[in-house]
Protein backbone atom coordinates (compact mmCIF):
# COMPACT_ATOMS: atom_id res chain seq x y z
CA UNK A 1 0.00 0.00 0.00
CA UNK A 2 1.34 3.53 -0.76
CA UNK A 3 1.42 5.03 2.38
CA UNK A 4 3.05 8.19 3.50
CA UNK A 5 4.34 7.23 7.13
CA UNK A 6 5.58 9.50 9.49
CA UNK A 7 8.64 9.49 11.41
CA UNK A 8 8.44 8.28 15.34
CA UNK A 9 8.84 11.93 17.64
CA UNK A 10 12.32 13.38 18.20
CA UNK A 11 13.95 14.34 21.63
CA UNK A 12 13.33 12.86 25.07
CA UNK A 13 9.62 11.23 25.82
CA UNK A 14 8.31 8.38 27.92
CA UNK A 15 8.87 4.68 27.01
CA UNK A 16 11.48 5.13 24.05
CA UNK A 17 11.52 1.43 23.38
CA UNK A 18 8.07 0.00 22.57
CA UNK A 19 9.11 -3.22 21.63
CA UNK A 20 11.62 -4.15 24.44
CA UNK A 21 8.95 -2.81 27.33
CA UNK A 22 6.41 -5.00 25.55
CA UNK A 23 8.92 -8.29 26.32
CA UNK A 24 9.75 -7.06 29.33
CA UNK A 25 6.24 -6.01 30.63
CA UNK A 26 4.56 -6.65 33.39
CA UNK A 27 1.55 -4.67 35.55
CA UNK A 28 3.26 -5.70 38.56
CA UNK A 29 6.10 -3.19 37.85
CA UNK A 30 3.43 -0.47 37.31
CA UNK A 31 2.12 -1.19 40.79
CA UNK A 32 4.78 -0.36 42.64
CA UNK A 33 4.13 3.82 42.02
CA UNK A 34 1.38 3.51 44.62
CA UNK A 35 1.43 3.86 47.99
CA UNK A 36 -1.20 0.69 48.40
CA UNK A 37 1.72 -1.14 47.06
CA UNK A 38 3.01 -0.89 50.51
CA UNK A 39 0.07 0.40 52.86
CA UNK A 40 -2.56 -2.21 51.13
CA UNK A 41 -4.55 1.00 51.82
CA UNK A 42 -6.43 1.59 48.39
CA UNK A 43 -8.91 4.67 47.19
CA UNK A 44 -8.08 6.61 43.83
CA UNK A 45 -9.17 10.06 45.74
CA UNK A 46 -5.89 9.24 47.84
CA UNK A 47 -3.28 8.55 44.49
CA UNK A 48 -4.58 11.42 43.08
CA UNK A 49 -5.57 13.58 45.24
CA UNK A 50 -4.21 13.49 49.04
CA UNK A 51 -0.83 11.45 47.94
CA UNK A 52 0.37 15.11 46.54
CA UNK A 53 -1.37 17.08 49.49
CA UNK A 54 0.56 15.15 52.22
CA UNK A 55 4.33 15.63 50.20
CA UNK A 56 5.71 19.07 51.14
CA UNK A 57 6.88 19.78 47.48
CA UNK A 58 3.44 18.96 45.86
CA UNK A 59 1.39 20.47 48.16
CA UNK A 60 1.38 23.89 46.93
CA UNK A 61 1.69 22.84 43.12
CA UNK A 62 -1.42 23.96 41.09
CA UNK A 63 -3.88 20.98 40.38
CA UNK A 64 -6.90 23.03 38.62
CA UNK A 65 -6.64 26.09 36.20
CA UNK A 66 -9.79 26.03 35.85
CA UNK A 67 -11.24 29.17 33.51
CA UNK A 68 -14.70 29.49 31.76
CA UNK A 69 -15.78 32.68 30.23
CA UNK A 70 -17.56 33.83 33.51
CA UNK A 71 -14.83 33.26 36.04
CA UNK A 72 -11.17 31.92 36.51
CA UNK A 73 -10.01 30.33 39.75
CA UNK A 74 -7.04 27.59 40.57
CA UNK A 75 -6.96 24.98 43.05
CA UNK A 76 -3.98 23.75 44.75
CA UNK A 77 -3.53 19.72 45.60
CA UNK A 78 -4.25 20.85 48.90
CA UNK A 79 -6.52 22.62 48.34
CA UNK A 80 -8.40 20.22 46.52
CA UNK A 81 -7.99 17.41 48.95
CA UNK A 82 -9.33 19.75 52.00
CA UNK A 83 -12.42 20.79 49.47
CA UNK A 84 -12.79 17.21 48.94
CA UNK A 85 -12.78 16.37 52.56
CA UNK A 86 -15.35 18.57 53.33
CA UNK A 87 -17.52 17.06 50.09
CA UNK A 88 -16.65 13.99 51.79
CA UNK A 89 -17.80 14.98 55.61
CA UNK A 90 -21.61 16.83 54.19
CA UNK A 91 -21.94 13.08 52.17
CA UNK A 92 -20.95 11.56 55.50
CA UNK A 93 -23.40 13.59 57.57
CA UNK A 94 -26.22 13.02 55.17
CA UNK A 95 -25.45 9.36 55.32
CA UNK A 96 -23.59 8.32 51.88
CA UNK A 97 -21.80 5.05 52.38
CA UNK A 98 -19.69 2.69 50.20
CA UNK A 99 -20.76 1.30 47.51
CA UNK A 100 -23.93 4.40 47.00
CA UNK A 101 -24.25 5.96 43.87
CA UNK A 102 -23.97 9.47 44.01
CA UNK A 103 -24.44 10.94 40.03
CA UNK A 104 -23.31 15.04 39.34
CA UNK A 105 -25.35 16.45 36.96
CA UNK A 106 -23.86 20.00 36.77
CA UNK A 107 -21.35 22.28 34.26
CA UNK A 108 -17.54 21.25 34.74
CA UNK A 109 -16.52 23.76 37.71
CA UNK A 110 -14.04 23.54 41.25
CA UNK A 111 -17.31 22.53 42.70
CA UNK A 112 -17.98 19.74 40.37
CA UNK A 113 -14.15 18.01 41.21
CA UNK A 114 -14.17 18.62 44.78
CA UNK A 115 -17.39 17.14 45.07
CA UNK A 116 -16.72 14.25 42.57
CA UNK A 117 -13.60 13.56 44.98
CA UNK A 118 -15.31 14.07 47.98
CA UNK A 119 -17.88 11.09 46.60
CA UNK A 120 -14.94 8.81 45.83
CA UNK A 121 -13.33 9.77 49.64
CA UNK A 122 -16.20 7.91 51.37
CA UNK A 123 -16.40 4.51 49.24
CA UNK A 124 -19.77 5.57 47.19
CA UNK A 125 -19.73 5.09 42.87
CA UNK A 126 -19.42 8.59 41.14
CA UNK A 127 -21.95 9.12 37.96
CA UNK A 128 -21.25 12.20 36.08
CA UNK A 129 -24.04 13.37 33.98
CA UNK A 130 -22.96 15.20 30.70
CA UNK A 131 -24.83 18.86 31.48
CA UNK A 132 -26.50 18.93 28.23
CA UNK A 133 -28.77 15.69 28.98
CA UNK A 134 -32.51 16.81 29.47
CA UNK A 135 -35.10 15.15 31.57
CA UNK A 136 -35.54 11.59 29.77
CA UNK A 137 -31.88 11.14 29.78
CA UNK A 138 -31.62 12.32 33.39
CA UNK A 139 -34.37 9.78 34.67
CA UNK A 140 -33.36 6.66 32.72
CA UNK A 141 -29.90 7.24 34.33
CA UNK A 142 -30.79 7.69 37.76
CA UNK A 143 -33.10 5.32 37.92
CA UNK A 144 -31.17 2.75 36.78
CA UNK A 145 -28.69 3.04 39.09
CA UNK A 146 -30.91 3.63 42.00
CA UNK A 147 -28.99 6.90 43.02
CA UNK A 148 -29.43 7.84 46.58
CA UNK A 149 -27.95 11.34 46.12
CA UNK A 150 -27.36 13.88 43.36
CA UNK A 151 -25.46 17.17 42.88
CA UNK A 152 -26.42 19.63 40.36
CA UNK A 153 -27.35 23.16 40.42
CA UNK A 154 -30.77 25.14 40.58
CA UNK A 155 -30.36 25.85 37.07
CA UNK A 156 -30.63 22.38 35.36
CA UNK A 157 -33.13 20.80 37.94
CA UNK A 158 -36.21 21.09 36.59
CA UNK A 159 -34.45 17.95 34.37
CA UNK A 160 -34.74 15.90 37.16
CA UNK A 161 -38.33 14.32 37.24
CA UNK A 162 -37.85 13.74 41.05
CA UNK A 163 -41.65 12.10 41.35
CA UNK A 164 -40.46 9.15 39.34
CA UNK A 165 -37.03 9.01 41.42
CA UNK A 166 -37.95 7.45 44.68
CA UNK A 167 -34.59 6.00 45.27
CA UNK A 168 -33.37 9.82 45.37
CA UNK A 169 -33.46 10.52 48.66
CA UNK A 170 -30.88 14.04 48.60
CA UNK A 171 -30.01 16.56 46.16
CA UNK A 172 -27.30 18.80 46.92
CA UNK A 173 -27.46 22.03 45.02
CA UNK A 174 -24.88 24.15 44.03
CA UNK A 175 -25.28 27.92 43.99
CA UNK A 176 -28.84 28.33 45.89
CA UNK A 177 -31.24 25.86 47.41
CA UNK A 178 -35.03 24.94 47.97
CA UNK A 179 -37.49 25.76 50.86
CA UNK A 180 -37.96 21.99 51.11
CA UNK A 181 -34.25 21.00 53.74
CA UNK A 182 -35.84 17.38 53.41
CA UNK A 183 -34.72 17.05 49.90
CA UNK A 184 -32.45 19.79 49.50
CA UNK A 185 -29.30 20.26 50.54
CA UNK A 186 -27.62 23.93 49.78
CA UNK A 187 -23.60 23.13 48.99
CA UNK A 188 -22.57 26.49 49.97
CA UNK A 189 -23.82 26.28 53.72
CA UNK A 190 -22.74 22.69 54.29
CA UNK A 191 -19.27 23.47 52.90
CA UNK A 192 -19.02 26.83 54.90
CA UNK A 193 -19.28 24.30 57.83
CA UNK A 194 -18.04 20.79 57.04
CA UNK A 195 -14.28 20.19 58.82
CA UNK A 196 -11.22 19.77 56.39
CA UNK A 197 -10.00 16.77 57.85
CA UNK A 198 -11.86 13.52 56.78
CA UNK A 199 -10.18 10.07 57.04
CA UNK A 200 -10.83 8.47 54.09
CA UNK A 201 -12.63 5.31 53.14
CA UNK A 202 -10.05 2.71 52.31
CA UNK A 203 -11.54 -0.04 49.53
CA UNK A 204 -10.53 -2.73 47.79
CA UNK A 205 -8.86 -2.55 44.39
CA UNK A 206 -12.29 -4.40 42.84
CA UNK A 207 -14.53 -2.01 44.44
CA UNK A 208 -16.59 0.47 42.07
CA UNK A 209 -15.95 3.79 41.59
CA UNK A 210 -17.43 4.75 38.58
CA UNK A 211 -20.39 4.52 36.03
CA UNK A 212 -20.66 5.64 33.23
CA UNK A 213 -23.60 5.60 30.91
CA UNK A 214 -23.13 4.53 27.18
CA UNK A 215 -25.34 3.12 24.32
CA UNK A 216 -25.68 0.25 22.35
CA UNK A 217 -27.61 -0.51 19.46
CA UNK A 218 -30.50 -1.87 21.23
CA UNK A 219 -32.20 -0.91 24.62
CA UNK A 220 -31.26 1.92 26.83
CA UNK A 221 -28.10 3.29 27.55
CA UNK A 222 -25.82 1.18 30.00
CA UNK A 223 -24.40 1.53 32.76
CA UNK A 224 -20.36 0.89 32.52
CA UNK A 225 -18.79 0.13 36.06
CA UNK A 226 -15.23 0.91 36.81
CA UNK A 227 -13.29 -0.13 39.65
CA UNK A 228 -10.24 1.36 41.62
CA UNK A 229 -7.94 -1.18 39.64
CA UNK A 230 -8.32 1.09 36.99
CA UNK A 231 -5.97 3.66 38.20
CA UNK A 232 -3.02 1.10 37.57
CA UNK A 233 -3.68 1.76 33.51
CA UNK A 234 -4.56 5.41 33.64
CA UNK A 235 -0.76 5.93 35.29
CA UNK A 236 0.94 3.49 33.34
CA UNK A 237 -0.90 5.23 29.91
CA UNK A 238 0.05 8.67 31.38
CA UNK A 239 3.08 8.14 31.08
CA UNK A 240 3.46 6.26 27.53
CA UNK A 241 0.68 7.72 25.72
CA UNK A 242 0.31 11.56 26.69
CA UNK A 243 4.09 11.59 27.89
CA UNK A 244 3.45 13.60 30.84
CA UNK A 245 6.04 14.84 33.12
CA UNK A 246 6.26 16.64 36.36
CA UNK A 247 6.22 19.95 34.91
CA UNK A 248 3.92 19.88 31.96
CA UNK A 249 0.66 21.80 31.96
CA UNK A 250 -2.03 19.48 30.29
CA UNK A 251 -5.13 20.15 28.92
CA UNK A 252 -7.82 16.78 28.18
CA UNK A 253 -10.90 19.02 26.35
CA UNK A 254 -13.43 16.41 27.13
CA UNK A 255 -16.28 16.53 29.60
CA UNK A 256 -16.59 14.47 32.79
CA UNK A 257 -20.01 13.12 31.96
CA UNK A 258 -17.85 11.18 29.24
CA UNK A 259 -15.16 8.70 29.97
CA UNK A 260 -11.99 10.64 28.32
CA UNK A 261 -12.78 13.21 30.33
CA UNK A 262 -12.30 11.31 33.68
CA UNK A 263 -9.80 8.62 33.21
CA UNK A 264 -7.61 11.38 31.18
CA UNK A 265 -9.34 14.35 32.53
CA UNK A 266 -9.08 13.67 36.33
CA UNK A 267 -7.54 10.43 37.03
CA UNK A 268 -4.42 10.52 34.48
CA UNK A 269 -2.83 13.89 35.07
CA UNK A 270 -3.74 13.67 38.58
CA UNK A 271 -1.99 9.81 39.88
CA UNK A 272 0.90 12.00 38.08
CA UNK A 273 0.43 15.46 40.46
CA UNK A 274 0.09 17.52 36.69
CA UNK A 275 -1.39 20.75 36.44
CA UNK A 276 -4.83 20.38 34.75
CA UNK A 277 -6.52 23.23 32.77
CA UNK A 278 -9.96 22.73 32.60
CA UNK A 279 -11.96 25.32 30.79
CA UNK A 280 -15.78 25.80 30.93
CA UNK A 281 -18.07 26.87 28.25
CA UNK A 282 -18.85 25.77 24.53
CA UNK A 283 -15.92 25.32 21.96
CA UNK A 284 -14.91 28.51 19.82
CA UNK A 285 -11.53 28.20 17.64
CA UNK A 286 -10.44 31.20 19.37
CA UNK A 287 -11.55 30.09 22.53
CA UNK A 288 -9.40 27.28 22.32
CA UNK A 289 -6.34 28.77 21.29
CA UNK A 290 -6.50 31.48 23.70
CA UNK A 291 -7.16 28.45 26.44
CA UNK A 292 -3.84 26.93 25.00
CA UNK A 293 -2.11 30.08 25.10
CA UNK A 294 -2.50 31.60 28.05
CA UNK A 295 -2.19 28.30 30.56
CA UNK A 296 1.31 27.29 28.69
CA UNK A 297 -0.64 24.22 28.05
CA UNK A 298 2.10 21.62 26.67
CA UNK A 299 0.16 18.45 26.40
CA UNK A 300 -3.28 18.60 24.69
CA UNK A 301 -5.82 15.73 24.17
CA UNK A 302 -9.05 16.73 22.28
CA UNK A 303 -11.26 14.83 19.54
CA UNK A 304 -11.61 14.40 16.20
CA UNK A 305 -14.14 16.64 15.10
CA UNK A 306 -12.63 19.69 17.06
CA UNK A 307 -9.53 19.08 15.04
CA UNK A 308 -11.43 19.51 11.62
CA UNK A 309 -12.99 22.49 13.36
CA UNK A 310 -9.91 24.15 13.55
CA UNK A 311 -8.62 22.58 10.10
CA UNK A 312 -11.77 24.43 8.33
CA UNK A 313 -10.69 28.13 10.78
CA UNK A 314 -7.74 27.87 8.82
CA UNK A 315 -3.60 27.26 9.80
CA UNK A 316 -3.38 31.76 9.29
CA UNK A 317 -5.44 31.83 13.11
CA UNK A 318 -2.81 29.41 14.87
CA UNK A 319 0.01 32.17 13.57
CA UNK A 320 -1.97 34.51 15.81
CA UNK A 321 -0.93 32.43 18.96
CA UNK A 322 1.99 31.73 20.86
CA UNK A 323 1.78 27.90 21.18
CA UNK A 324 5.49 27.59 21.56
CA UNK A 325 5.25 25.51 24.76
CA UNK A 326 2.78 22.84 23.29
CA UNK A 327 4.58 19.95 22.65
CA UNK A 328 2.58 16.68 22.44
CA UNK A 329 -1.24 16.83 20.81
CA UNK A 330 -3.32 13.35 20.92
CA UNK A 331 -6.92 12.55 19.76
CA UNK A 332 -9.55 10.47 20.71
CA UNK A 333 -13.60 9.31 19.85
CA UNK A 334 -13.23 8.66 16.33
CA UNK A 335 -11.29 8.31 12.97
CA UNK A 336 -8.46 10.53 13.21
CA UNK A 337 -8.45 11.86 9.39
CA UNK A 338 -5.14 11.46 7.74
CA UNK A 339 -5.49 15.34 6.42
CA UNK A 340 -5.81 16.31 10.24
CA UNK A 341 -1.78 14.66 10.85
CA UNK A 342 -0.68 16.63 7.79
CA UNK A 343 -2.41 19.52 8.68
CA UNK A 344 -1.39 19.43 12.60
CA UNK A 345 3.00 18.96 11.11
CA UNK A 346 2.40 22.04 9.36
CA UNK A 347 0.56 24.47 11.82
CA UNK A 348 1.86 23.04 14.80
CA UNK A 349 5.00 21.51 14.08
CA UNK A 350 3.87 18.43 15.58
CA UNK A 351 2.32 15.27 15.19
CA UNK A 352 -1.40 13.86 16.68
CA UNK A 353 -1.67 10.88 18.06
CA UNK A 354 -4.52 9.08 17.95
CA UNK A 355 -6.10 6.72 20.27
CA UNK A 356 -8.15 4.23 20.28
CA UNK A 357 -9.96 3.01 22.93
CA UNK A 358 -13.89 3.06 24.42
CA UNK A 359 -16.26 3.62 27.36
CA UNK A 360 -16.32 0.07 28.79
CA UNK A 361 -12.15 -0.38 28.22
CA UNK A 362 -11.95 2.58 30.86
CA UNK A 363 -8.63 3.45 29.31
CA UNK A 364 -6.23 3.53 26.24
CA UNK A 365 -5.36 0.59 24.61
CA UNK A 366 -4.17 0.98 20.58
CA UNK A 367 -2.60 4.05 20.26
CA UNK A 368 0.23 6.29 18.66
CA UNK A 369 3.21 6.23 21.11
CA UNK A 370 5.81 8.45 20.67
CA UNK A 371 8.14 6.05 20.20
CA UNK A 372 6.72 4.66 17.07
CA UNK A 373 6.04 6.32 13.07
CA UNK A 374 2.72 7.01 12.58
CA UNK A 375 0.96 6.13 9.68
CA UNK A 376 -1.77 8.33 9.04
CA UNK A 377 -5.49 6.56 8.79
CA UNK A 378 -3.94 3.97 11.50
CA UNK A 379 -4.69 3.67 15.67
CA UNK A 380 -1.16 2.82 15.86
CA UNK A 381 -0.62 -0.23 17.95
CA UNK A 382 -1.60 -1.65 21.69
CA UNK A 383 0.34 -0.56 24.67
CA UNK A 384 2.43 -2.59 26.28
CA UNK A 385 0.21 -5.75 28.80
CA UNK A 386 -2.17 -5.68 26.03
CA UNK A 387 -3.10 -7.92 23.62
CA UNK A 388 -4.86 -6.94 20.78
CA UNK A 389 -6.49 -8.91 17.75
CA UNK A 390 -8.57 -9.05 14.70
CA UNK A 391 -11.39 -11.99 15.24
CA UNK A 392 -13.99 -13.50 13.86
CA UNK A 393 -17.35 -14.23 15.01
CA UNK A 394 -16.34 -17.30 16.86
CA UNK A 395 -13.06 -15.52 18.41
CA UNK A 396 -10.77 -17.29 16.67
CA UNK A 397 -7.84 -14.82 15.80
CA UNK A 398 -7.52 -13.91 11.63
CA UNK A 399 -4.56 -13.43 9.53
CA UNK A 400 -3.16 -9.87 8.87
CA UNK A 401 -4.93 -7.31 6.01
CA UNK A 402 -8.20 -9.24 6.64
CA UNK A 403 -11.21 -7.07 8.26
CA UNK A 404 -13.08 -8.31 11.16
CA UNK A 405 -14.06 -7.72 15.22
CA UNK A 406 -11.69 -5.42 16.46
CA UNK A 407 -11.15 -7.76 19.72
CA UNK A 408 -8.50 -7.71 23.09
CA UNK A 409 -7.72 -10.43 25.33
CA UNK A 410 -9.36 -10.35 28.81
CA UNK A 411 -8.03 -8.89 31.47
CA UNK A 412 -6.16 -5.81 31.23
CA UNK A 413 -6.33 -3.27 34.38
CA UNK A 414 -9.27 -0.63 33.68
CA UNK A 415 -11.61 -2.75 32.24
CA UNK A 416 -15.24 -2.52 33.46
CA UNK A 417 -16.18 -4.92 35.62
CA UNK A 418 -20.10 -5.12 35.49
CA UNK A 419 -23.21 -3.61 33.46
CA UNK A 420 -24.66 -1.95 36.11
CA UNK A 421 -28.12 -5.08 36.93
CA UNK A 422 -27.26 -6.53 33.40
CA UNK A 423 -25.25 -9.78 33.59
CA UNK A 424 -25.87 -11.00 30.51
CA UNK A 425 -24.61 -7.70 28.53
CA UNK A 426 -21.87 -8.01 29.92
CA UNK A 427 -21.33 -12.09 29.10
CA UNK A 428 -22.34 -10.80 25.69
CA UNK A 429 -18.88 -8.44 24.95
CA UNK A 430 -16.62 -11.94 25.37
CA UNK A 431 -16.44 -14.77 22.97
CA UNK A 432 -13.85 -17.06 23.88
CA UNK A 433 -11.47 -14.82 25.77
CA UNK A 434 -12.02 -12.10 23.83
CA UNK A 435 -13.33 -8.57 24.50
CA UNK A 436 -14.95 -8.11 21.39
CA UNK A 437 -15.35 -4.21 20.58
CA UNK A 438 -18.32 -3.67 17.93
CA UNK A 439 -15.43 -2.27 15.85
CA UNK A 440 -14.68 -3.59 12.33
CA UNK A 441 -10.68 -3.16 12.06
CA UNK A 442 -7.58 -4.40 10.45
CA UNK A 443 -4.20 -5.32 11.44
CA UNK A 444 -1.35 -4.67 8.96
CA UNK A 445 1.40 -6.89 8.58
CA UNK A 446 3.59 -4.84 10.80
CA UNK A 447 0.86 -4.65 13.46
CA UNK A 448 -0.71 -1.72 12.84
CA UNK A 449 -4.53 -1.41 13.69
CA UNK A 450 -6.66 0.17 11.00
CA UNK A 451 -10.71 1.24 12.00
CA UNK A 452 -13.17 0.35 9.72
CA UNK A 453 -16.63 1.34 11.77
CA UNK A 454 -18.54 0.03 13.68
CA UNK A 455 -20.36 -3.19 13.70
CA UNK A 456 -23.36 -2.69 15.31
CA UNK A 457 -25.75 0.08 14.57
CA UNK A 458 -24.23 3.20 17.07
CA UNK A 459 -24.09 6.04 16.19
CA UNK A 460 -20.50 8.37 16.54
CA UNK A 461 -21.44 12.11 15.74
CA UNK A 462 -18.86 14.53 16.92
CA UNK A 463 -17.31 11.91 18.79
CA UNK A 464 -19.96 11.07 21.14
CA UNK A 465 -21.87 8.01 20.86
CA UNK A 466 -25.36 7.69 20.37
CA UNK A 467 -28.33 4.94 20.55
CA UNK A 468 -30.11 4.59 17.42
CA UNK A 469 -32.55 2.93 19.91
CA UNK A 470 -33.34 5.53 22.27
CA UNK A 471 -33.69 8.53 19.70
CA UNK A 472 -36.34 6.10 18.02
CA UNK A 473 -38.12 5.46 21.63
CA UNK A 474 -38.40 9.21 21.68
CA UNK A 475 -39.26 9.97 17.95
CA UNK A 476 -42.41 7.81 18.71
CA UNK A 477 -43.38 9.90 21.70
CA UNK A 478 -44.13 12.40 19.56
CA UNK A 479 -47.97 12.44 18.60
CA UNK A 480 -47.31 12.97 15.07
CA UNK A 481 -44.51 10.24 14.39
CA UNK A 482 -46.10 6.48 14.23
CA UNK A 483 -42.69 4.55 13.52
CA UNK A 484 -39.15 5.77 13.47
CA UNK A 485 -35.55 4.10 11.57
CA UNK A 486 -32.65 5.98 12.94
CA UNK A 487 -29.29 6.00 11.34
CA UNK A 488 -25.53 7.56 11.02
CA UNK A 489 -25.23 9.31 7.92
CA UNK A 490 -21.64 10.40 6.81
CA UNK A 491 -20.84 13.61 7.38
CA UNK A 492 -16.95 16.00 6.71
CA UNK A 493 -16.88 17.53 9.65
CA UNK A 494 -19.24 15.65 12.56
CA UNK A 495 -18.24 12.08 11.35
CA UNK A 496 -21.56 11.03 11.11
CA UNK A 497 -24.88 12.96 11.92
CA UNK A 498 -28.58 11.58 12.99
CA UNK A 499 -30.74 10.38 10.37
CA UNK A 500 -34.32 9.61 11.14
CA UNK A 501 -37.05 7.90 8.58
CA UNK A 502 -40.60 8.04 10.16
CA UNK A 503 -43.69 7.08 9.39
CA UNK A 504 -46.70 10.24 10.25
CA UNK A 505 -49.69 9.43 11.83
CA UNK A 506 -53.28 9.56 10.35
CA UNK A 507 -53.87 13.51 10.07
CA UNK A 508 -50.48 14.75 10.26
CA UNK A 509 -49.04 16.23 6.87
CA UNK A 510 -45.25 16.65 6.49
CA UNK A 511 -44.26 20.23 6.76
CA UNK A 512 -41.17 21.59 7.63
CA UNK A 513 -42.72 23.31 10.83
CA UNK A 514 -44.23 19.65 11.66
CA UNK A 515 -40.31 18.24 11.18
CA UNK A 516 -38.62 20.90 13.27
CA UNK A 517 -41.65 20.32 16.09
CA UNK A 518 -40.45 16.89 15.90
CA UNK A 519 -36.64 17.60 16.04
CA UNK A 520 -37.22 20.10 19.24
CA UNK A 521 -39.47 16.97 20.92
CA UNK A 522 -35.80 14.82 20.46
CA UNK A 523 -33.39 17.92 21.37
CA UNK A 524 -35.64 18.85 24.36
CA UNK A 525 -36.54 15.63 25.85
CA UNK A 526 -33.08 13.76 25.58
CA UNK A 527 -30.31 15.89 24.64
CA UNK A 528 -28.86 18.35 21.80
CA UNK A 529 -26.64 15.92 20.67
CA UNK A 530 -29.15 13.14 20.30
CA UNK A 531 -31.77 15.28 17.98
CA UNK A 532 -31.71 14.42 14.31
CA UNK A 533 -29.98 16.46 12.00
CA UNK A 534 -32.38 15.60 9.07
CA UNK A 535 -35.79 13.74 9.15
CA UNK A 536 -37.38 12.42 6.24
CA UNK A 537 -40.97 10.69 6.44
CA UNK A 538 -41.81 7.60 4.59
CA UNK A 539 -44.43 5.88 3.49
CA UNK A 540 -42.83 2.53 5.81
CA UNK A 541 -39.93 1.93 7.85
CA UNK A 542 -38.16 -1.44 6.53
CA UNK A 543 -38.83 -3.85 9.42
CA UNK A 544 -37.79 -7.82 9.53
CA UNK A 545 -40.64 -10.72 10.00
CA UNK A 546 -39.92 -10.26 13.76
CA UNK A 547 -40.62 -6.33 13.60
CA UNK A 548 -36.85 -5.07 14.25
CA UNK A 549 -36.21 -2.18 12.24
CA UNK A 550 -33.83 -2.82 9.31
CA UNK A 551 -31.35 0.18 9.63
CA UNK A 552 -29.04 -1.27 7.39
CA UNK A 553 -31.63 -1.15 4.84
CA UNK A 554 -32.06 2.22 5.67
CA UNK A 555 -28.54 3.43 5.09
CA UNK A 556 -27.84 1.37 1.68
CA UNK A 557 -30.63 3.61 0.78
CA UNK A 558 -29.55 6.47 1.97
CA UNK A 559 -26.23 5.80 0.42
CA UNK A 560 -27.39 4.40 -2.62
CA UNK A 561 -25.69 1.33 -2.06
CA UNK A 562 -26.88 -2.69 -2.83
CA UNK A 563 -29.18 -3.55 -0.09
CA UNK A 564 -27.91 -6.86 0.25
CA UNK A 565 -29.35 -9.32 2.01
CA UNK A 566 -33.43 -9.13 2.28
CA UNK A 567 -34.60 -12.22 2.56
CA UNK A 568 -36.03 -11.20 6.44
CA UNK A 569 -37.51 -8.26 4.99
CA UNK A 570 -41.64 -8.71 5.80
CA UNK A 571 -43.56 -8.25 3.31
C1 LIG B 1 -16.25 4.04 20.20
C2 LIG B 1 -16.25 4.16 21.69
C3 LIG B 1 -13.17 6.32 25.15
C4 LIG B 1 -12.94 7.20 24.05
C5 LIG B 1 -14.12 8.06 23.72
C6 LIG B 1 -15.22 7.35 22.98
C7 LIG B 1 -15.01 4.96 18.46
C8 LIG B 1 -12.98 5.70 19.77
C9 LIG B 1 -11.51 5.88 18.18
C10 LIG B 1 -10.41 6.05 17.31
C11 LIG B 1 -11.79 5.38 15.54
C12 LIG B 1 -12.73 5.45 17.61
C13 LIG B 1 -15.11 3.46 18.27
C14 LIG B 1 -15.35 2.96 19.68
N1 LIG B 1 -13.62 5.36 18.63
N2 LIG B 1 -11.71 6.03 19.51
N3 LIG B 1 -9.23 6.46 17.77
N4 LIG B 1 -10.59 5.79 15.99
N5 LIG B 1 -12.86 5.21 16.30
O1 LIG B 1 -15.75 6.36 23.81
O2 LIG B 1 -18.19 6.81 23.56
O3 LIG B 1 -17.36 4.61 24.46
O4 LIG B 1 -17.09 5.22 22.05
O5 LIG B 1 -15.74 5.25 19.65
O6 LIG B 1 -16.19 3.15 17.44
O7 LIG B 1 -15.98 1.69 19.73
P1 LIG B 1 -17.16 5.75 23.54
Amino acid sequence: MDMQVVPARKGNYNLQDYEKLRESFSWEDVKKNFTWNTTGKVNMAYEAVDRHATDPAKKDKVALLYSSPEREESMTFEQLSQESNKFANVLKKYEISKGDRVFLFMPRSPEFYAAFFGILKVGAIAGPLFEAFMEQAVRDRLQDSEAKLLITTPDLLYRVPLNELPKLEKIVLVGGNKEDTNKFIDYNKEMKEASINFSIEWVDLEDGMLLHYTSGSTGKPKGILHVHNAMIQHYATAEWVLDLKEEDVYWCTADPGWVTGTSYGIFAPWLHGVTNVIRGGRFTPDDWYTTLEKNNVSVWYTAPTALRMLVSYGEEAVKKYDLDTLRHILSVGEPLNPEVITWGLKAFDLRVHDTWWMTETGAQLIVNLPSLEIRPGSMGKPIPGVEASIVDNEGNEIPPNQMGNLAIKEGWPSMMRQVWNNPGKFESYFINGWYVSGDSAYQDEDGYFWFQGRLDDVINTSGERVGPFEVESKLIEHPAVAEAGVIGKPDPERGEIIKAFITLNDGYDDTKELLEDIRQFVKTGLSAHAAPREIEVKDSIPKTRSGKIMRRLLKSWELGLPTGDTSTLED
